[in-house]
């Protein structure tokens, strides 16, 4: 068995080794949140469909060094049987028939599968594609900004999603939301929304506009802990800048899933893969005087994982130099199906 994998399938409690922190007993409290990474690439996709850039080159030439990876989703589970789908991403159909545990169960119905709802960051094509994926008249839930719920109803395409059996809910910033299947059953899952500095969809932008025409509830992080509150991970797969707001927020959590998606604020730009830098497009980059490595460095937290990694970062190269800094820095680099049990 792979090691990573090996360590990150233990309760997180159970493997960090803790000496020189003070650790309060209910953050070592199991709650049972599974959680897995699906997805652990941006937008695109690793290797990307048109990409000849020598990092999506290796990955289809099997390096395992450099390995595939699809785009942008995790899922999480009180149970084990009922799940929430945090992002609907391009590969959903993909992912779902690589995890075993989102297959229909063979002693339910003929139509069933274990997804009850659908929780979404923002209305990025990563993100909200998906959910045509989930359109063959399945009860759902979908929680989302008002901002991202306006996206998907301004859009006729998703009226594919039958509004009659598949329901949408606000999610109300900084305010505990228990998420619960179409009938209000609990799934055993909190989340807490947040603003983080990020902006509109790419496909939704307006150049005339300020910030292209972002708002508040364009872009969030999401506390997801179990129905009590407790063990709580943080999931941010966007987000521009670390503030010291957002520091507070996450101080203390047993995990951080946060936006990878380049090393180098310009490093398309230098490969020549396109002409936006990170902060073009809402991602803070984590190399840097004002990267995210540097702005996490100093705050208590138990795993640190980058999600969201875009086909041109070299951290992809399990043996690149920016791979083992990150790693010296404490972080891991999320790849498809890693699992962590809160
Ligand atoms: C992003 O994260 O910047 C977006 O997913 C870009 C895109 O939609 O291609
Ligand atoms: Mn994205």
């Amino acid at each position: 068995m792979n090691r990573r994998l090996f360590f990150l399938n233990q309760p997180l409690g159970a493997t960090k080794p803790t000496v020189g922190k003070v650790v309060s007993a209910v953050r070592f409290q199991m709650s049972g949140i599974f959680l897995k990474i699906i997805g652990s690439a941006a937008g695109g996709g690793f290797p990307q469909w048109n990409c000849n850039y020598y990092l999506s080159r290796q990955a289809r030439e099997q390096n395992r060094d450099i390995t595939p990876r699809t785009q942008s989703s995790i899922i999480a589970s009180a149970d084990k049987k009922r799940f929430v789908l945090f992002n609907a991403s391009p590969d959903l159909r993909q992912q779902i028939n690589e995890t075993p545990e989102l297959h229909p169960s063979t002693s339910g119905p003929l139509r069933n599968t274990p997804i009850a709802a659908v929780v979404l960051t923002n209305a990025d094509i990563d993100h909200i594609a998906g959910l045509l994926n989930l359109r063959e008249r399945q009860p759902l839930m979908i929680y989302a900004t008002r901002r991202v719920l306006q996206t998907l109803d301004d859009n006729p395409v998703f009226r594919v999603l039958d509004s009659a059996i598949v329901k949408k809910q606000e999610l109300v910033l900084d305010k505990a939301t228990q998420l619960c299947n179409v009938d209000g059953i609990p799934l055993g899952i909190t989340i807490e929304a947040f603003a983080v500095p990020g902006k509109i969809a790419l496909f939704m932008e307006d150049v005339s506009k300020p910030d292209f025409g972002s708002a508040e509830g364009d872009t969030i992080g999401l506390k997801i802990a179990g129905s009590g509150g407790e063990a709580a991970a943080f999931y941010i797969p966007g987000c521009a800048a670390v503030d010291e707001s957002l520091k507070a927020r996450v101080n203390g959590a047993r995990c951080l899933l946060f936006d990878g998606t380049l090393y180098r604020d310009d490093e398309m730009i230098a490969a020549g893969l396109g002409p936006k830098a990170g902060k073009r497009m809402g991602h803070i980059s984590m190399s840097g005087a004002d990267g995210s490595v540097a702005a996490w460095a100093g705050v208590d937290i138990e795993r640190k994982i980058f999600v969201h990694i875009n086909n041109s970062n070299p951290v992809l190269d399990a043996r690149s130099n920016e791979r083992k800094k990150i790693e010296e820095a404490g972080w891991d680099v999320a790849g498809d199906g890693m699992e962590i049990n809160l």
